[in-house]
């Protein structure tokens, strides 16, 4: 095993990475066996992630890893994101995360790929609450990532597990977090299809308005602005609703602004004041 490693460490810099995957993946898998040992671990992820980001030049260079890549995230990726005690499960696990990242923005794994794995446990949502930052945010992006590859291929029920855990994020104590939980929660709403209906799943978006609704009152500029961009854009989906739920908080916030942009864009018209109309 320790001499497998040496070669993967050589062989790091080249294509030829590419050529031996079918011998390369079940020494990973050996290798990085939660029960292994974490410093080893933390280390291949670390390369494995640089590889995976421009995977078509190492690992996938004879497209012979995007086969594997299904496997190697269930099998070796997600079983390392599971919570365990201590630091240095919590930097394997960061390690992992970045890994799992690579593997999604480096083009090597199909939306088919990544959907089996994701249903299948909880460990990406769970990764939302890490306790580094670093964590949490690459948490965040990999599901930013994993709405773009299949999120208007997951069924309500998978979805409306997602969207509470992006909204606890909103309150994080990193501004990068909180804003790449933003943007994750624009992907959720594109990922509605006419399967979500709005009639029945009604709660669901009554409470993520809300929710939104809080933070076009943010103390951050910008947050305001991706709050109203994200809001405009995911009115359609039930106008009357989000402006019933604009209209009930309107005159709480301090800046009512946003909220009144925010409803001149729903119905442009009915949104004048009376001043205005007489006009
Ligand atoms: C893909 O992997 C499967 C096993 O997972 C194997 O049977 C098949 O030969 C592989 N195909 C290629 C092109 O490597
Ligand atoms: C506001 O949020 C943005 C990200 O949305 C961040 O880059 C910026 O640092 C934040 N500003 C303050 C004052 O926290």
């Amino acid at each position: 095993v320790s001499g497998g490693v040496k070669c993967l460490r050589m062989c790091v810099k080249g294509p030829v990475i590419g050529e031996f995957v079918s011998r390369l993946m079940p020494l990973l898998q050996n290798c990085l066996q939660p029960d292994k040992d974490p410093e080893m671990r933390m280390s291949i992820f670390t390369m494995l992630a640089k590889l995976l980001l421009d995977a078509a030049n190492t690992l996938d260079s004879q497209g012979l890893f995007r086969n594997e890549s299904e496997k190697f995230l269930c099998d070796v990726l997600l079983p390392n994101l599971v919570w365990q005690a201590g630091r240095t499960a919590a930097a394997v696990r960061t390690a992992a995360l970045s890994c799992l990242l690579a593997l999604l923005h480096g083009g090597s794994i199909t939306p088919g790929q990544v959907h089996t794995p994701f249903l299948r446990g909880p460990q990406v949502l769970s990764a939302l609450t890490e306790d580094s930052q670093m964590g949490r945010l690459m948490a965040c992006r990999s599901l930013s990532c994993i709405l773009r590859l299949i999120g208007t291929s997951l069924d309500p029920e998978a979805l409306n597990k997602i969207y509470p855990e992006l909204l606890k994020r909103l309150d994080d104590s990193s501004e990068e977090v909180r804003s790449v939980a933003l943007q994750a929660l624009g992907l959720w709403l594109s990922s509605l299809t006419e399967d979500y209906s709005p009639q029945v799943y009604a709660p669901h978006l009554q409470f993520l308005f809300r929710e939104l609704i809080v933070y076009l009152d943010d103390p951050n500029s910008s947050v305001q602005d991706q709050v109203l961009e994200i809001l405009r854009k995911g009115s359609s989906i039930d106008p009357a609703l989000l402006k019933t739920e604009v209209e009930a908080v309107r005159d709480r916030h301090r800046c009512s602004l946003y909220c009144d942009q925010l409803l001149q864009h729903i119905s442009p018209t009915s949104a004048e004041t009376p001043a205005d109309s007489s006009k």
